[in-house]
């Protein structure tokens, strides 16, 4: 199977340098300030026609992440490549058109006071995605891919569900016709009962426009039948990538083990990813040494506290593409209370 890769990144970081403390300017001493790093070092690339699942605990660096995608934030180092090309900065209107975003809360990610005619239409006429006159039809055939009627036209965000509502959302994203959707955590604000119906459109728009989705979620279990592919993130960095099949039957590192042996089973037994792991996650201002998992993993070795681990490819299934883990072990041993038995296919 040949791959195309619509936006590659490499070696991105970025930094935030925290304020000085208000004590600093009162005894008029430098302090040294630690920065935070939210991306320490992310390589990755977008195929053409996928759906790639991020996956990792809040605060894991995600958003910020998928802000360094569409652009509102510049990586403090790495490149960006579109099409094979360097994306310059700023990006240009055509450019920024292409790369769109919807956000996990559809309440405030939608103006209350613009009806949904305006805010599609608005876009429409900015980008001269459609003759004046062509704008209504196409407002009408954006609500029904994402599965709205044209009632939908004259409505104002309030009158929505929130499911609805991030149809909407979606709708909005689409107007401009990117090549490339960036949806963090779309569905974590909903019911769960919405949620699958949510997965299934953008399944279908996958399917029906060939679109490019970077799908974000803190829970691994959402994204088990939506996507193709899964990277994990831990404090910055991926440190697990794969085809997702693949990452649920055989996951390799300590990290995505207790993720997965954190979803409930249809047995009805659980085990909460915060018992598999040892304390909290550690701050990104102040990173661990070595492997920055390893005060959490319960499989660590000595060599764990002083070697930093870059992603490498391990063996895969013989139908599965590269599968890579940034951990020195190789094939750790399973730990007390995970079960890394293949998880079991669950309809959702
Ligand atoms: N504008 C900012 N200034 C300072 N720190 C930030 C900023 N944005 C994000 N961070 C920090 O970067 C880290 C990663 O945040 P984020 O990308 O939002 O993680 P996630 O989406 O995985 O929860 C967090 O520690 C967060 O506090
Ligand atoms: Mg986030």
């Amino acid at each position: 199977m040949t791959h195309v890769s619509v936006l590659q990144l490499s070696g991105i970081t970025k930094r935030y340098e925290m304020p000085a403390p208000v004590w600093e300017k009162v005894t008029k001493q430098r302090v040294s300030v630690p920065s935070l790093i939210a991306l320490d070092g992310i390589d990755i690339d977008l195929r053409r026609g996928e759906i790639l699942a991020l996956v990792g605990e809040s605060g894991s660096g995600k958003s910020t992440l998928a802000k360094v995608l569409v652009g509102s934030v510049t990586p403090t180092t790495g490149e960006l490549t579109y099409n094979g090309e360097p994306m310059p900065v700023p990006r240009g209107k055509d450019l920024t058109r292409r790369i769109q975003m919807v956000f996990q809360d559809p309440y405030s990610s939608l103006n209350p006071r613009i009806s949904v005619r305006s805010l599609l239409s608005e876009l429409l006429l900015l980008h001269r995605i459609v003759p004046r006159q062509q704008v209504r039809a196409e407002c009408v055939r954006l609500l029904n891919l994402v599965g709205l009627d044209e009632d939908a036209l004259d409505a104002y965000p309030s009158q929505f569900s929130g499911g609805q509502r991030q149809r909407i959302a979606i709708a909005r994203a689409l107007a401009v016709r990117p090549d490339i959707l960036i949806a963090d955590e779309p569905v974590s604000a909903l019911d769960v009962s919405v949620q699958a119906t949510i997965l299934d459109l953008f399944d279908s728009l996958r399917e029906e426009l060939g679109l490019t989705i970077l799908f974000i979620a803190h829970n691994l279990a959402v994204v088990q039948h939506l996507s193709q592919r899964v990277a994990v993130m831990y404090l910055g960095r991926i440190v697990e990538v794969a085809d997702t099949d693949e990452l649920f039957a055989r996951p390799q590192h300590p990290y995505t083990r207790s993720l997965i042996a954190s979803i409930p089973r249809m047995s009805g037994d659980s085990v909460n990813a915060a018992e598999l792991l040892e304390g909290e996650p550690p701050s990104p201002i102040d990173v661990p040494a070595g492997c920055r998992f390893h005060p959490r993993c319960p499989v660590a070795v000595d060599a764990c506290r002083s070697t930093d681990p870059a992603l490498r490819t391990v063996p895969a299934g013989a139908l599965s593409g590269a599968h890579e883990i940034a951990c020195i072990l190789d094939d750790p041993p399973p730990f007390v209370g995970a079960d890394t038995a293949p998880h079991e296919k669950e309809n959702r």
